[in-house]
């Protein structure tokens, strides 16, 4: 029988839900039944007036729209809501002391170049010159050889390779494996804070919040070894502006790490940069692996791959 439009405002979630047929995959079924009580409760909440829910139509498809291989709107979008961070929180509750998760963000690409340990991952790139290093071990402190470092960062403008023309050359990233010691070292320019891509509807929102779109300052990790928990994470530059503020919800306390100044010729000769220069050190943790629970590590690129 056909019901009246106050009927169907009070029935149509239950309505919905029970269309869901019961031999579909138990776990599709407690997401999409979720979400549909979610979005139902959230129009609601909020009783969203037709255009209200067309200007969201219409945000959905430009951010669809802004999207390629090289740059992933919803990624950004789910980063500047806090999603991002609540998805890895729930994912990588690390209580054993090893070193913390952050968030991927849109700029992993596959493909950075290997470099040795000490090597120069800014080849000639303009900035203040930088040495990172540091050793990768267990949640016992046994140093674990041969991992894998992947690394990338932005320019001294605030842009990563992607966002520029000559990205085909894959700048300021490398892949590094730590010695027989467990340890790793490179060298590159400090990093420094930079705006999210504002350009998209990412940015129109970001401003409607009255929300500034600033990161700060860091270089991003994934470190890797057979058996261990993939940590993904950033190393922070301690005292820059926005750590209070990250527009994406990434810093935590035990990623910020002082980048110290050094005048010394001497030992930057040592170290094969030019004085005055900048040294960090971090050591970092990994975890045993839960069996079946790696995290995969995913470029903006292969959201579009079929
Ligand atoms: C990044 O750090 O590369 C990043 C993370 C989230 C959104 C935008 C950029
Ligand atoms: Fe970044």
């Amino acid at each position: 029988m056909a019901q009246s439009s106050r009927g169907i405002e009070e029935s149509l979630t239950e309505a919905a839900l029970a269309r869901l047929a019961n031999d579909t995959d138990a776990r599709f079924r407690q997401i999409i039944g979720a979400l549909i009580r979610h979005v139902h409760a959230f129009v609601r909440e909020v009783e969203l007036t037709e255009e209200e829910w067309f200007e969201g139509i219409k945000f959905l498809t430009a951010t669809g729209q802004k999207c390629d291989e090289r740059r992933q709107e919803f990624i950004l979008l789910s980063d500047v809501l806090g999603v991002s961070m609540l998805v890895d929180a729930i994912n990588h509750r690390r209580q054993t002391g090893a070193t913390e998760n952050t968030v991927l963000g849109p700029f992993f690409v596959h493909g950075a170049k290997e470099i040795a340990n000490g090597d120069d991952m800014a080849a000639g790139w303009p900035g203040e010159p930088t040495h990172v290093s540091g050793q990768v071990v267990d949640t016992a402190g046994k140093p674990i050889a041969g991992a894998h470092l992947e690394i990338w960062q932005s320019d001294d403008d605030g842009h990563y390779d992607v966002q520029l023309p000559t990205f085909a050359e894959r700048q300021l990233r490398a892949k590094l494996r730590t010695d027989g010691e467990g340890r790793f070292a490179f060298r590159t320019i400090k990093p420094s804070s930079y705006p999210v891509p504002v350009d998209g509807p990412v940015g129109l929102i970001l401003d409607r919040m009255g929300r500034h779109p600033m990161r700060p300052a860091h270089i991003h990790f994934i470190v890797s070894a057979p058996g261990y928990e993939t940590c993904v994470t950033h190393l922070f530059v301690k005292g820059d502006d926005y750590l209070g503020s990250d527009a994406v919800f990434g810093v935590k306390e035990s990623l910020i790490v002082d980048f110290v100044r050094n005048e010394s010729e001497a030992e930057a000769k040592k170290l094969g940069v030019k004085a005055p220069f900048y040294t960090a050190s971090y050591d970092f943790v990994l975890q045993p692996a839960d069996a079946g629970k790696q995290q995969a590590v995913r470029a903006a690129s292969d959201a579009v791959k079929a």
